[in-house]
């Protein structure tokens, strides 16, 4: 199995190739039995070292869709909690014959490591302050279903902590990759102290409203602050100054989504009027992305 660790320097025909495949998994998903043998006598782990629903869920409904069989770990209730090492662990599950891994976890570097030193193939599900590929790539999927390949010029603002997001990351990149003009929006605590190039990095979000395509709310990472210090602003501020709201949607250009990609702290980055179906809302066309979108990632690095 080949890996999928980054987006970065992740072509643009790439990223089309797995749009193409996903839309024919979406066919597959619309059947009575959702199924099919296509990957049927390979086996891959899933290894979550932090918690998921999306991620792992899609990628578990992805995996039997296309008959893979999944070896499922957890560290609750595995040997991590009498002390072996996450290195130790993977080993492990590479001994027991998996071909890849599916990763989720803390640790920065390890899904590297793996693919190095283990010579398996390994998917990134999301790693510390990393890159969460497979996220940035069912976000821009999300896009294309809505406007097939006009992606050239369209304008991306990502909302919140820039510096800490692993999905922020991903999707700079894949976004650049398609030609999109990607705009940074926060708090000065929250943006990148060096931003990535051809990034435009603002304080203010009511002046980018009116121009942008695309308004992408990230998650306030409240769980990271003890490790990250007190840099999150006060939740009510937050929200009055970067929260989107019924009023601040109105004043986005007709046609204009917003997207984000859960869990959403409601009251914090979104009105919660604003989560239910509404005509500019992606947010649960994201999650239904996930399964044909990963499934297309499994197809693909399996060689099938
Ligand atoms: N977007 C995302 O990674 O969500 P989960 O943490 O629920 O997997």
């Amino acid at each position: 199995m080949e890996s999928l660790l980054s987006l970065k320097g992740f072509p643009a025909e790439r990223i089309l190739e797995l749009f193409r495949i996903a839309r024919a998994m979406e066919e597959i998903l619309s059947r009575p039995i959702p199924v099919v043998p296509a990957l049927k006598g390979k086996r891959v782990a899933f290894a979550f070292f932090e918690p998921s629903t999306r991620t792992r869920s899609s990628f578990e409904l992805a995996a039997r869709s296309l008959s893979l069989e999944i070896l499922n770990f957890s560290p609750s209730g595995s040997s991590m909690t009498k002390g072996e090492g996450i290195q130790e662990t993977l080993t492990t599950l590479k001994d027991l014959g998996v071909e890849g891994v599916v990763i989720r976890s803390p640790y920065l570097g390890i899904t590297s490591w793996v693919q190095r030193e283990l010579g398996i193939g390994v998917i990134n599900a999301g790693e510390g302050t990393g890159e969460h590929p497979t996220q940035a790539l069912l976000d821009l999927y999300t896009l294309w279903q809505r406007w097939g390949e006009e992606f050239q010029g369209k304008r991306l603002a990502l909302v919140g902590d820039i510096a800490r997001s692993r999905v922020a990351r991903s999707l700079i990149y894949g976004g650049r990759s398609m030609g999109m003009e990607i705009i940074l929006v926060g708090p000065k605590t929250l943006l990148p102290p060096f931003p990535p190039p051809h990034t435009r990095v603002t304080t203010n979000l009511e002046e980018v409203l009116p121009e942008v395509d695309v308004l992408y709310l990230l998650r306030v990472q409240k769980e990271r602050r003890a490790s990250a210090g007190p840099y999150l602003p006060d939740l009510q501020d937050y929200f009055f100054a970067y929260g989107l709201t019924r009023e601040r949607l109105k004043r986005m250009k007709p046609g204009a989504v917003y997207m984000h990609p859960g869990p959403v702290n409601l009251g914090v980055e979104l009105d919660p009027a604003l989560y239910g179906e509404h005509p500019g809302n992606l947010i649960h066309a994201q999650v239904r992305n996930g399964v044909p979108i990963r499934m297309a990632i499994f197809y693909k690095l399996f060689g099938a």
